[in-house]
């Protein structure tokens, strides 16, 4: 037997929440430790699976990982494989940063077709395209990435779209290339300002970290460091909108709320009293039943897509109807048929969600489809009469530390059931 939630519905949110380094900060800077011969010590980890498993891929290409409490530390040897294990690889969508430290650092890579979250369409292609800007082949073959070069050279290079990941790859394969290299279109996410801030420490030259044109200039080497991951904004957001559909009344810590502008702005359309604590975390207040807001998803500094599903779920139980836009992943909404199983009005078309919100949900059996799905649907379950019970919520457990144990501090009721199976 699989794990399982039984969520118990109807509690009212309260009290104070402690918010961890972000996942998809961490696994990146994880990856960034590659470039520098040594010990790189990255501190506030989160106690999600996908760290470990993230260790396994830096163990393939030969790295010593020790996981202690919130302390990872990575040592990287002088001779590092360029070939980095299919099975782990296959286990996350992070694992991918690899590609570029790789890259950057030994000119080669053959690195598996990373796996992830069933939430649409994931090309690499900008990845490609931009590791060839800077001088070298890249191809797929037999189910791997592989990249060579001679030497790499700065270049200018504008993405198509402002990938995370592929900005990520380009940077840390830049970081040592010869010259100057110009990212447009860059990703702006606070993740990416992270591993600038980590990749400045261990020494590399890069400009415009939080705009849209990253400017690096190659340095020969690049020596180890610590570093502290930034507060998780999607996990403080996941808080701010359970408060939120509870009407309950939540602080958030350990969380930058410049992070989350926008999410605090719709919160306050819905209702929610929002008290700001400069830089440490956020106030979530809500009195009165949820009103219907409108929710476009977009890179940041737009509403985030890993977001989404949270968006839906508070509709579900706001007053009046709400339009959902997802612009990032396309099959996104799978989920919205489990918010449906639990009594949602909700219906989609293309990438537009209309849902009309009900007073209250009703328990149902119901099956996480990817980790912020998941987290949607037990947060729609704390709204639902009776117990629901969340299925494969190893999905959950991939990028919330403590979710059940947070929860249950803030007076949920919800009890985790079952084996553990592998993820
Ligand atoms: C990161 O994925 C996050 N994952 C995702 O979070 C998040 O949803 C996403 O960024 C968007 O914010 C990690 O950081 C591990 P992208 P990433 O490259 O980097 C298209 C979660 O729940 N694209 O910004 O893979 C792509 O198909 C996860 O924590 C190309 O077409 O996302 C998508 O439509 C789920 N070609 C869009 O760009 C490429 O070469 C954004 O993808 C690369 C991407």
């Amino acid at each position: 037997m699989s794990e399982h939630f039984e969520v118990h519905g109807g509690a009212r949110l309260t009290g104070e929440v402690e918010v961890v380094g972000a996942k998809n900060s961490v696994l990146k800077l994880m990856a960034a430790a590659l470039l520098a011969e040594g010990t790189t010590t990255i501190t506030n980890c989160p106690r999600i699976l996908d760290v470990p498993l993230m260790a396994d891929v830096l163990r393939s290409v030969g790295c010593e990982v020790e996981i202690d409490d919130d302390v990872v530390r990575i040592t990287t040897p002088a001779e590092l494989s360029h070939r980095a294990d299919s099975a782990a690889m296959s286990r996350l969508r992070a694992s991918v940063c690899v590609l570029g430290p790789l890259v950057g650092k030994l000119k080669k890579a053959v690195v598996a077709l990373p796996g992830g979250d069933a939430i649409g369409s994931r090309p690499l292609d900008m990845h490609q395209n931009g590791l060839r800007k800077l001088g070298a082949t890249s191809a797929i073959e037999h189910g791997c990435v592989v990249a060579e070069a001679d030497g790499l050279h700065g270049a200018q290079i504008w993405l198509d779209f402002p990938s995370v990941g592929a900005t990520e790859n380009i940077l840390m394969a830049a970081v040592l290339a010869e010259g100057t290299t110009v990212i447009d279109n860059a990703a702006r996410e606070p993740e990416i300002a992270d591993i600038v801030a980590m990749l400045t420490e261990m020494g590399a030259k890069i400009q415009g970290a939080g705009t849209s044109t990253l400017t690096v200039e190659g340095v020969p080497e690049l020596k180890p460091t610590e570093h502290r991951v930034i507060g998780d904004r999607i996990v403080g957001a996941t808080w701010a909108f359970a408060a939120a559909m509870t009407r309950g009344d939540v602080t958030i810590t350990g969380v930058d709320p410049h992070h989350l502008e926008l999410v605090l702005e719709k919160l306050r359309l819905a209702g929610a009293e929002i008290t700001t604590y400069d830089g440490k975390g956020f106030r979530v207040n809500q009195p009165e039943r949820p009103q219907s807001v409108d929710f476009v998803t977009l890179p940041y500094p737009g509403f985030a897509t890993d977001l989404q599903p949270f968006a839906v779920a508070l509709s579900t139980v706001s007053e009046g109807t709400s339009m959902i836009t997802e612009n990032v992943y396309e099959a996104r909404f799978r989920f919205i048929e489990e918010m449906v199983r639990l009594g949602a009005d909700a219906r989609t078309d293309g990438h537009h969600a209309v849902v009309r919100g009900v007073e209250k949900l009703s328990s149902a059996p119901v099956w996480a489809s990817d980790i912020r799905a998941g987290a949607g649907l037990v947060l729609a379950g704390l709204c639902a009469d009776g117990i629901t019970e969340v299925w494969d919520v190893f999905h959950i457990d991939r990028g919330y530390p403590h979710f059940v144990e947070n929860l249950n501090r803030l007076g949920a009721r919800i009890d985790r059931v079952g084996t553990p199976t592998a993820g």
